[in-house]
């Protein structure tokens, strides 16, 4: 598998199967790519771009497939606009994007939701054969809402 890194290395770019295990690589990638990069792979930017880009390589391999076609994943660090920019494009064109309005127990209809409230921007741009769905994160670190221990009693 030949994974191009063009220079300046800000940038990953990588066609992948349209399977389960395509899916899985492009998690796995992420969170090489911006190791190297030097985000760690348990901080928090790496942590929510792999979360991101799992459920985009997911929704590419089921809803976004057609059969013989890869999906591509790309990653850029765009340090002047403080940003990480993640995109994953499909090769279908005939099925938008929709949000489920299942509830909280609901296994499906996640996905885009996860993508909306962990990104600072994410949108939709048509190309000629397909799709991108693309979701940007800030570079600088994020705070997310982490469980307290309770306090102890007494
Ligand atoms: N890449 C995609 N191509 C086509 N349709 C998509 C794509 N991503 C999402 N969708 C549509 O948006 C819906 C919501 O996606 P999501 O919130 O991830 O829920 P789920 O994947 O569990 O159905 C999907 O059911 C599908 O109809
Ligand atoms: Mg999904």
């Amino acid at each position: 598998m030949n994974v191009e890194i063009s220079t300046p290395r800000t940038e990953l770019v990588q066609r992948l199967s349209a399977t389960p295990r395509g899916a899985r690589l492009a998690r796995r990638l992420t969170g090489g790519a911006l190791a190297t990069w030097g985000f760690p792979h348990d901080g928090d930017l790496s942590r929510t771009a792999q979360l991101l880009v799992a459920e985009l390589a997911a929704n590419a391999v089921t809803h976004g497939r057609v059969p013989g076609r890869d999906f591509e994943l790309r990653l850029a660090l765009l340090p002047g606009r403080n940003t990480l920019r993640i995109e994953v494009s499909d090769t279908r064109s005939d099925r938008p994007l929709r949000f489920l309005d299942g509830g909280l127990l609901d296994e499906h209809g996640r996905g885009l939701v996860v993508v909306q409230v962990l990104s600072a921007l994410w949108g939709v741009t048509t190309r000629d054969v397909g799709k991108t769905v693309w979701a940007e994160l800030p570079l600088s670190a994020r705070r997310r809402p982490c469980p307290r221990r309770p306090a102890p009693e007494g």
